[in-house]
Order: structure tokens, then sequence, then C-alpha cells
């Protein structure tokens, strides 16, 4: 890697340290500093993967000793001396020096805290906010705040498997700014919690703050839903709309999907999950077929996609090409983009500028750092997917957005209309 002539944004030091995620795993922060600027990148965790994620670099234990050792061996000597804000260069350095295709040398987390660190480095060396000086670099006039889509409860592999589905969230799309917008979740949130509560269905709350239900079934999951949003008093679909994230490859076996004891061939669950869509008033459908399913992803597609958004997560796990590939093939109309699927902030960007309709989204595994909200701001993203309103990992992303808004009052995205993302 070469130096540049300007040592005011010179990295002159990186270090790594394992912490703590919010289920208890350590993950990795790297620190990096120029002269007179520090900053820090985290790796998230997921969960739920799709089988073409980024390696994670992980000890047999649990630990990350090894990925460590090779940031100290291998990283760290080749970013000193490089220019903080050649994201670019310092992303393709990365992925040459890891050198395989699925990123198990360094392990997508050690790459993705580094391209995290670097990133926050160009923008403390700049004296700006990470969200301010990812849109100055793009170039973004009239900013807007992307529409949160928030959980309300959880289920599949976030709570124990209870419910199939595993994200069952509300998007305030009426809402004409993020404090609104959040209020609006907020007393969603607490609606459900006491309907639940009064009924002795309530167990606590799953992996990304929702509640975690004791409920017999995915339909019963969804009326409660509405019954929650119609006591706040907020209008369905106009106000505010149901997003599902499926997951489906969590309950895939054997050619069938298994949903609340019954094993379905994949027509019938298509048919199923199309039902759902004509009798709850939902707009987003994540995941709905498993990734290794693509032809009854297509048949859903082609029964939703005047409806709504039909979002590629396991998919297509935040690849540029993976998402092109997708769209063609109409099983897609918008992707999830998490920056550690794929490995590097550049190859992040590059996946969300290669979707019509990106989400920026945290992992189930989170800590307290908040910087997906800086990319989501500063990169213009319509929505954006961080868990539930509660726990402390997923408040302060929403109170990140909070001091954005105080500090840059913007209004929010619009919800985009799935008609016009049809393909011909
Ligand atoms: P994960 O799931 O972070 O546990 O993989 C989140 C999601 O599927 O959106
Ligand atoms: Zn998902």
């Amino acid at each position: 890697m070469t130096a540049t002539s300007d040592g005011r944004y010179r990295i002159r030091s990186a270090e790594i340290l394992p912490i703590y995620d919010s289920r208890a795993r350590q993950t990795l922060q790297v620190t990096v500093c120029t002269v007179d600027a520090s900053a820090a990148g985290v790796a998230p965790a997921g969960a739920s993967r799709g089988h073409h994620e980024a390696r994670e670099l992980r000890d047999p234990d649990g630990g990350l000793m090894s990925a460590c050792a090779r940031f100290r061996q291998e990283i760290a000597p080749s970013l000193i001396g490089m220019d903080c804000r050649n994201q670019a260069g310092i992303d393709a350095a990365l992925i040459s020096l890891d050198g395989t295709d699925d990123r198990s040398h360094l392990g997508g987390n050690t790459l993705i805290a580094t391209s995290m660190a670097t990133t926050a480095l160009a923008a403390a060396s700049n004296r700006m906010p990470l969200w301010q000086y990812l849109a100055e670099n793009q170039g973004a006039t009239e900013m807007r705040m992307p529409l949160p889509q928030i959980q309300i409860l959880g289920g599949g592999a976030h709570a124990g498997g209870r419910l199939p589905l595993q994200d069952f969230m509300v998007v305030p799309l009426g809402a004409e700014d993020w404090p609104t917008a959040l209020r609006w979740v907020a007393e969603i949130y607490h609606a459900a919690g006491s309907l639940m509560s009064e009924r002795g269905m309530l167990q606590g709350v799953a992996d990304e703050g929702g509640w975690w239900p004791n409920l017999q079934s995915c339909e019963a999951a969804l009326d409660l839903l509405v019954l929650a949003i119609e006591a706040t008093g907020r209008k369905l679909q106009d106000e505010v709309t149901i997003s599902l994230d499926i997951a489906a490859n969590q309950f895939y076996r054997k050619g069938c999907y298994h949903v609340d004891g019954e094993a379905l061939a994949p027509h019938a669950w298509v048919e199923k999950l199309l039902q759902w869509t004509r009798r709850y008033p939902i707009r987003m459908v994540e995941d709905p077929c498993a990734e290794d399913d693509p032809e009854n992803y297509a048949a859903f597609y082609e029964g939703f996609h005047q409806q709504g958004l039909i979002v590629g997560d396991d998919l297509v796990v935040s690849n540029g090409a993976r998402i092109r590939r997708a769209v063609k093939d109409r099983q897609i109309n918008a992707a999830l983009i998490k920056p550690n699927q794929v490995g590097t902030v550049t190859e992040a960007h590059e996946a969300l500028l290669s979707c019509p309709v990106p989400i920026v989204s945290a992992r189930s595994g989170e800590t307290e750092d908040t910087a997906i909200v800086d990319l989501a701001v500063g990169w213009q993203a319509p929505l954006i997917k961080v868990g539930s309103i509660a726990r402390g990992e997923r408040t302060a992303k929403w109170n990140r957005g909070l001091r954005v808004h105080q500090a840059h009052p913007m209004p929010l995205m619009r919800f985009p209309h799935p008609g016009s993302l049809s393909q011909h």
C-alpha cells in the first residue's frame, strides 16, 4: 500500500480489541488514528445467515484470538501510511490481503470492522459527522431520513423458533419525520405488549428487542399486530403498514416449508403467504422462500410485486452481482444491505447502488455502535432496519437518528411505489 503526501490523513496506528455483543459473544472493534483524529469500527454478527455471506473468522471455542493475530500481523502493517480517505483503495487492499472468495482467511468480521473504522476516520479527520461526510462524497442534496421498519414481535432463530417467521415489523410510512415515526412505533410496541400480557402470552423479549410471544400461529401474531396498530388510533396502510421477515431458510427442510405444525409443499406455502398479504395490511415481505428455492421465490414475486416490496436478504447477501441477477430474474425488487455480509464498505455501497430499493440493516448480534444509521442517512437509503425499539443496542441506533435529526431536521423518505419498480 502506498502513502500519500497529505500527512494529516495518513493512518498512523491500527489496533484491535475483542468486545462483547448483545448475545454475550465476542466481536471485534478496530481503532485507527491519524495524527489528530481517531475512530473505531465494530463488527456485528448474524444468527440467520445466508450461505454465501462472508465467513466470520472465529476460534473453535468462539474466541477471536486468530482474528486478532491476523489483524496485527497482516492488516495493521498494511494500513499504516495509507490515506484514510481512500476507502476504495483500502478495501481493495483488504480484499487482496484476504485472498479468498468467502473472506475466510482474515474473516468478514475482521474486514468489516477495519473498513468501517477507516471510513469513520476519514469523516473524523474532516471534522464531520459520518453521515454528512458520506452524503457530501456522493453529492447528495435535499436530504431525507430513511423510513424505519421496526420489529414488534420476534420469532424464528431469534426467539427459540416459537413462531416460524423471524420478524413481525411495522413501517410508519405516514409519519412526516423520524421523531414522529419513533413515537408511533413506541405506542404500537406498548399496545402489543399490553395485549399480550392481558392474555398471558408474553414471554419477555427476543434477540432484537421485539416481544417474544407465546402464540400458536403466525395468523394469531398478525391478528395481534393489527389490533396493536388499531389500538393506537393509526390508520392501517396509510399511516402504518406491516413488514414481515419470513427468513424462510430457517424452516425449509427436505423440500417443504414447516409452518405452524404443517409441512407445506412450496406452492402451498407461497399460496398461504399470498393469502396473508391479501388479508392483512402487508407491504413488505423479506425472504419469502429459501435461498435454494429460487423458483418459488419468483412465484411469490409474481403474486405480490404490484402490492409491495419483496426484499432479498439471505438470497442475495448484500452482493451487487447477486442483487442484479435476482432483480432481473424477477425474484426481488428490494434488498437488505448488511455491510458485514459482504465484508467491506465499498462493496456494500456498490450493492446499494445496484438495488432498486436498498434497506440498510443491522444484524441480530449488535453493540452500542451506531455507524449503520450514518451509512443509511449518508447514502440516502429509502429504509433502515435495526430491530425493535427496546434494548440498548437497538435504541442506540434510533437515538442516533434523533440526534442527527435535531442537528439537521430532514423529512422522512416516502415509501417507494411498488408498481413503478416492476420489470417489464
Ligand atoms: P441475522 O438476521 O442478523 O440474525 O442474520 C437478521 C435478518 O434476517 O434480517
Ligand atoms: Zn432477513
